[in-house]
């Protein structure tokens, strides 16, 4: 998730250029750049960090064109090289890019044996040699013909010296939109920057190019044919949009799984295998131990990583909390896999664990999802989610992008140990259907009103079986840190050795219970809390009709591959958890005491 915007006018100051891309910077701000065109020549300037150090390198001077563009890595780290615009050999194209391109390594290759030079480690600049490669006077047929060798999801702003009177947007999976104001046309990856000239907003759809000139504009189909385009009224204001008119980011986070669990698999699933290429060299099928450390809703993850591979395949996984083992003297043998699971990358008590390993010579294969974070930068190598910047304090898609990435692993773990069978197959042909149905289960779950009916309690009990008891875990966890109700998470055949002795009446219990193998032990476990009057929430399957019986309240999710009901019941618990904090009017984004980076011990 990258911040793009593109102006073409009558003349404008760089300046404003830049102060529109910054209310783009919540999309990414690792790096951010600018290219324009002065004296019939592209400029590109470029910076490390935020924009604001952007601003004293770029001249304050009158221009015509330009496109900006504010960077979340995702191939390459935060540096001036990998930061965009990029730019073809002759430096007579430009491009912005935000998304992933699958198939860059192929297109770079070809085109490196062609002449072509590459400068950076992005996937990004692949597209401005290709566009090159194809210009044959005519950028708008270049760009036509390249897009259409790409594969991923993209939105592009592109420029060129020899055309300087247009600027063009490309879009493919990855958002971008346009709107025409008196002194200029604007077109940018949402719609925040826009709405200060204009609440007339043309929205782009998949698979559409826009060539937008300063008095006018044409948008076509990757084959060329025109499209008629009508613009939409926006009502809401500059702080709305950022948020796309939803109330917090937390919530605007959950909405965005499906797109962000795309992108977590991007370029890692081609015929029926997994490819990722960051362990390619790792030899996993010569592992004998694996030990997962990490902290919060990372820990969880881990923990639904060792049941799902511990089902499938005979090997012992310890899930450590990185804070109690950082001080054990504790050297796994040369045949063990350590994995380092944390989101932001700088989680201290998870840093420490891998320096006291690195010490000991020991191998760490990181999970993040900031690209050159310091755990990424100490650790061995890091399989990136890829779920973009998440300002909600609570974990939301990057959780689910945390699971997605640690399936993959597991399948092709058990890819290498031979363990590949029928059953895992099938885990790996849901997960590619997953962006589908988590997008049905968020705009057809109804979880306000649910909310709103339980927010008056003080206590909450998670239960779960197998592998959903990490889920319920995470549930508590969610509902403790932005709502400020003490919830507790236990296995559900657990509770009968103490924990149960505090239900009653005022004493609710939410319940995980999908039609799995587990499921009459879980109804077994959920008629005992009944009987001790709890009132009961469940999440079950679809079509299961038995537990209204019992429950008070029923929330269903599709029938799915039980192997990964703990990804299509996150969106579930962390709405829950969100419409809690809400309706007793809390701010979910920033809970009290916490910080979304926990850089101290
Ligand atoms: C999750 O919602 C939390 N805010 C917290 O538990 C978090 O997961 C934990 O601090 C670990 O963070 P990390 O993934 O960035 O290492």
């Amino acid at each position: 998730m990258c911040g793009i915007v593109g102006l073409i006018g009558k003349g404008f100051e760089t300046k404003q250029v830049l102060n529109l891309l910054k209310k783009l910077e919540y999309r990414g701000y690792d790096s951010a750049g600018i290219a324009y065109i002065k004296d019939k020549e592209i400029v590109i300037k470029k910076s490390v960090g935020s924009i604001d150090k952007l601003i004293p390198k770029v001249k304050p001077i009158k221009i015509n064109a330009a496109i900006s563009h504010t960077r979340w890595a995702t191939h390459g780290i935060p540096n001036t090289i990998n930061a965009h615009p990029h730019t073809d050999c002759k430096n007579k194209i430009a491009l912005v890019h935000n998304g992933i391109i699958e198939n860059f390594e192929e297109i770079k290759e070809t085109l490196k044996n062609k002449g072509h030079e590459f400068k950076s480690e992005t996937d990004s600049e692949v597209i401005a040699h290709l566009i090159e490669e194809n210009y044959k006077g005519d950028l708008k047929e270049a760009v036509l013909k390249s897009v259409n060798l790409l594969k991923g999801s993209f939105a592009l702003a592109i420029l060129s010296s020899e055309e300087p009177e247009r600027i063009i947007g490309v879009r493919k999976g990855s958002p971008l939109v346009f709107g025409l104001s008196d002194d200029f046309n604007i077109l940018a990856s949402d719609i925040t920057p826009i709405l200060k000239y204009t609440k007339q907003v043309y929205f782009m759809d998949d698979k559409e190019v826009v060539i937008l000139s300063k008095n006018d504009f044409e948008v076509l189909d990757f084959e060329g044919n025109a499209i008629k385009r009508e613009p939409q009224k926006i009502s809401w204001n500059e702080e709305s949009a950022e948020k796309q008119g939803f109330k917090h980011f937390m919530l605007k986070e959950i909405y965005e799984e499906p797109e962000t669990i795309k992108n977590a698999l991007a370029g890692r699933i081609s015929n029926n295998e997994v490819y990722l290429k960051e362990i390619k060299d790792l030899n996993l099928g010569d592992i004998d131990k694996i030990k997962v450390i990490a902290c919060g809703t990372s820990y969880n993850a881990g923990l639904v990583f060792k049941y799902f591979l511990e089902k499938h395949l005979n090997i012992d996984i310890d899930v450590e909390f990185a804070s109690e083992f950082r001080y054990k003297k504790i050297s796994p043998s040369e045949k063990s896999l350590v994995i380092a699971i944390s989101q932001s990358g700088e989680t201290a008590d998870t840093l420490e664990s891998i320096r006291m390993l690195k010490d000991k010579g020991i191998k760490v294969i990181a999970v993040s999802n900031v690209v050159g974070s310091t755990i990424s930068r100490e650790s061995d190598v890091t399989i990136y989610i890829n779920a973009g910047p998440e300002i909600g304090v609570a974990a939301t898609k990057t959780y689910v992008n945390q699971l997605i990435v640690l399936y993959l692993l597991a399948l092709e773990i058990l890819r290498k140990k031979n363990a590949f069978d029928k059953g895992v197959k099938e885990v790996l042909k849901s997960l590619i259907e997953l962006p589908e149905i988590i997008k049905k289960i968020i705009e057809r779950s109804n979880i306000k009103p649910l909310a709103k009916k339980y927010k008056k309690y003080h206590h909450f009990m998670y239960i779960g079986r197998g592998i959903n008891y990490p889920s319920a875990l995470e549930g508590a966890l969610k509902l403790k840190e932005i709502s400020y109700i003490n919830a507790n998470a236990y296995p559900a055949g657990e509770l009968k050795h103490g924990a149960i002795a505090l239900l009653n009446r005022k004493f609710p219990i939410f319940a995980i219970a999908p039609k799995d193998k587990f499921y009459s032990k879980m109804k077994s476990n959920i008629e005992e809390c009944k009987a001790r009057n709890a009132k009961i929430v469940a999440i079950t399957s679809e079509g299961n009709k038995e537990l209204e019986k019992i429950c008070d309240d029923v929330i269903y999710v599709p029938k799915a591959n039980e192997d990964i009901y703990p990804i299509i019941i996150s969106p579930i618990i962390q709405l829950f958890a969100y419409y809690i904090s809400s309706t007793r009017g809390y701010n979910p984004d920033k809970p009290r005491n916490l910080a979304k980076s926990v850089t101290v011990e």
